[in-house]
């Protein structure tokens, strides 16, 4: 759509003139524009900031220059995740005010002359559809080639930063700016769901690899998935992608129990239907044919389940505990019964790797490919501006993956 970047200009400076200021939302209708190669952009970006807990406001901001080797990303969607909840609610990394939204995906409109290809060596133009991973400050040549940096503790991630004179940090927004030092990954032949997804999927994959250090989970283990929320369905749809069939998923919400079974899991048990610990657990054992777990992902941020699920796995089984994101208090559990005389092998798990990332890409593939639903994790979509709508239904789970699409 071609617009006359003058008058469309002057409407921007009267409407915000009128709002006091250009801190207040405006609608995409009043940008101004500028032209650059095929595409339009406009002169002012719209960014979803939290600025109070429980409170975002979209600011409007003056597009950044794109350095040699910036790009900038029109964003099409971003995923809202447990840690924007968080966040939003108690704002535990102390950021407010911050452009949340990690789990974005876009199109390149604009790049830096150095900018030529993405973090795996393939190559970027206008146009492709991006996602963002890491940023790796200390060293940004490991950002660019080796995809095996197995340590992400020194990174960044877009959505999590503090704000800067930038402003354009975040996918909750109609651009972002995606720097120098950054990863990046060309995921054109992925659509706008899968490309989603790709964050929180990468959470799993790399857990299943830690998990498969323990020499423990195997083609025909029983595995016990606590916690169905997206982070334990991704579980489930991953594990059945290897070939993994008998698990058995275990939550207190019947709808998600339910979409379990559908993304792979063979029984199901509500831990709302059995009063005690003896009593869950027999309850496992039995949706096994009597057999306890020989493995088990823990994907809940509840202390009182990870305490539980020791008591799902047998003797010389093995654990994975990736439910605790953030800090969700002390557990209870007896080192005797539960890990020394079990011999039981634990792996804890964090966020993902690069490898993990390009890994994601084939395992959307494959999931779909094998029927299972994966845009059904995605209930909710909201547009930019019902942001603070979109957080509140997230917080009162009333579904799974909650969505802002861009128009
Ligand atoms: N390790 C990582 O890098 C990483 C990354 C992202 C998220 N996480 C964590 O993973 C956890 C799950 O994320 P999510 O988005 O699926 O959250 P979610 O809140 O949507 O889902 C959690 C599920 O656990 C269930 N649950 C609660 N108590 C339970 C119990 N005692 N027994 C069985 N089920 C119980 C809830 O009913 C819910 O369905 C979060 O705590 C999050 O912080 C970790």
């Amino acid at each position: 759509m071609e617009m006359n970047s003058t008058s469309v200009e002057e409407i921007v400076k009267q409407v915000l003139e009128s709002m006091g200021g250009t801190d207040n939302a405006t609608s995409s209708a009043t940008k101004s524009v500028a032209s650059t190669g095929n595409s339009e952009i406009p002169k002012t970006a719209h960014v979803a900031m939290l600025t109070a807990l429980e409170h975002y406001e979209v600011k409007e901001f003056p597009m950044p220059p794109v350095g040699d080797g910036d790009i900038l990303v029109k964003v099409e969607g971003c995923g809202i995740c447990g840690t924007d909840a968080h966040e939003f609610k108690r704002d535990p990394f102390g950021i407010i005010p911050v452009a949340l939204g990690h789990e974005g995906t876009g199109e390149i409109v604009k790049m830096g002359k150095n900018v030529k290809v993405d973090s795996a060596g393939k190559p970027l133009k206008l146009g492709d559809k991006v996602v963002t991973c890491m940023i790796f400050k200390d060293n940004p040549d490991i950002t660019m080639f080796d995809l095996n940096k197995q340590n992400v503790g020194d990174a960044d991630v877009y959505g999590l930063l503090p704000d800067d004179d930038i402003h354009l940090n975040g996918w909750f927004s109609d651009y972002i700016l995606i720097r120098e030092g950054s990863t990046v990954f060309n995921v054109s032949d992925l659509d706008l769901k899968s490309r989603i997804l790709i964050e929180p999927c990468a959470v799993l994959i790399h857990a299943v690899e830690r998990a498969k250090t323990t020499g423990i989970l195997r083609f025909n283990s029983r595995v016990v998935v606590q916690g169905c929320g997206p982070i334990g369905l991704i579980c489930i749809a991953i594990l059945r992608t290897m070939g993994i069939e008998n698990i058995v998923a275990v939550d207190g919400e019947q709808q998600r129990l339910d979409f379990a079974k559908r993304m792979g899991a063979e029984k199901s048990v509500s831990f709302k239907d059995y009063k005690g610990i003896d009593a869950l657990s027999d309850a496992v054992k039995e949706a096994f044919g009597g057999h306890p777990a020989d493995f088990g992902f823990q994907c809940t941020g509840s202390p009182i389940a990870h305490a539980n699920i020791y008591k799902f796995i047998r003797n010389g089984g093995g654990l994975c505990e990736l439910g605790f994101f953030i800090n969700g208090g002390d557990a209870t559990i007896n080192p005797h019964f539960d890990i020394c005389a079990k011999e039981l092998t634990m792996v804890g798990s964090w966020v993902y790797t690069l490898r993990d990332y390009a890994t994601t890409f084939d395992f959307l593939k494959r999931a779909k490919g094998i029927g299972l639903p994966m845009d059904e994790l995605i209930t909710h979509e909201y547009p930019l501006d019902e942001i603070n709508e979109a957080h509140r239904t997230n917080l009162a789970m009333k579904g799974l993956k909650i969505a802002i699409i861009n128009e």
